[in-house]
């Protein structure tokens, strides 16, 4: 790890289930007597060859099954805190799928209460951020807004993610509207495998500070230019748009077009454990594929915390 590039910077982009290593799988398996498919870590670790965003969710989604307890919730998210240290994260803003649980039968309330009281064990400073799935009906997420409510003191935003061709923003418009009365902050995944449009619907309808990937946003030069005349950051995981073929390999990633186009990207990891790396990982992928420097890399990382939501006192702290 030491070798790695890791100036202090926020993790603006990481999805709690996307941090469940195959080896957590199997221990909360056998601690819940859950069933699993796969024989050994190795062969469900195999598995983890991706040809786009749904074939990734399935995997996803099906490990989940073993998260079922508060204490399982609190211990996945002690282990991602754990890696902070190494990579330079001081601070992070953490999604996640309560819609993923709440299907299963695990309340709202047990997901928050075992990812918060993790959070309040570390010296990381860390927030959660609650994402819709935007391939359910978008009754369902109201529903779960509804269920978070008397939580809502230790969420500090909405999110949109999951499948998302053929799911617009637009869908969640109202769910959004919502969140941002009851004070909460709002991002969303948009332009990852979806088109431009979606990133500027994103921003009109539902009101994001942040767009999540929004690489695609380079295929519209107008929506570039707000980008950047707004200075809306795009929240980029370098590994993940690889290992999802969203770009076809490293070297032809976006990053540096958008970075030279004056948007404020930071670097993030999205799902870790599914795609090669933590947050130094992805540093360590564009410094030698995308050939940027260490200046370009502090820059990107000093952008995370202008992205992050952190008051004026805080972000002195980090
Ligand atoms: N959920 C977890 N990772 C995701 C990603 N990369 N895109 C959309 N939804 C996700
Ligand atoms: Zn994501």
């Amino acid at each position: 790890m030491n070798d790695l590039p890791t100036p202090p910077k926020a993790e603006l982009h990481v999805h709690i289930e996307g941090t469940l290593e195959p080896e957590m799988v199997f221990e909360l398996a056998r601690r819940n007597d859950v069933a699993l498919p796969h024989s050994s870590v190795e062969q469900l670790r195999a598995e983890y060859r991706f040809r786009d965003l749904q074939s990734f969710l399935d995997i996803y989604y099906a490990n989940m099954a073993v998260l079922r307890t508060e204490a399982d919730f609190r211990d996945l998210a002690a282990a991602y805190l754990r890696t902070c240290a190494d990579n330079g994260v001081r601070h992070a803003e953490i999604f996640f799928d309560p819609q993923a649980h709440t299907k299963r039968g695990v309340p709202v309330r047990t997901v928050i209460d075992g990812l918060s009281a993790a959070i309040a064990d570390s010296d990381v400073s860390a927030e959660l951020i609650l994402c819709f799935l935007r391939d359910e009906p978008a009754e369902s997420a109201e529903q779960v807004l509804r269920e978070a409510e008397p939580h809502l003191d230790r969420i500090i935003g909405v999110g949109l993610d999951s499948a998302e061709a053929g799911h617009p923003p637009s869908k969640f418009t109202e769910v959004f509207r919502r969140a941002r009365e009851l004070g909460l902050r709002a991002v969303a995944h948009a332009g990852e495998e979806g088109p431009a449009e979606y990133v500027a619907e994103a921003l009109d309808l539902l009101g994001v500070q942040r767009v999540d990937h929004g690489i695609r946003a380079l295929e519209d030069p107008q929506l570039v230019a707000r980008l950047r005349r707004d200075r809306v950051p795009l929240t980029v995981c370098p590994l993940s748009n690889v290992r999802l073929r969203c770009v076809p390999r490293l070297a032809e990633h976006p990053l540096p077009r958008l970075v030279d186009a004056g948007v404020l990207v930071t670097l993030n990891s999205d799902d870790p454990a599914y795609f090669g790396g933590y947050a130094a990982e992805n540093f360590a992928a564009v410094q030698r594929e995308l050939g940027i420097g260490d200046e370009q890399l502090r820059q990107l990382a000093a952008n995370s915390f202008e992205a992050a939501f952190l008051d004026d006192e805080r972000r002195r702290g980090m």
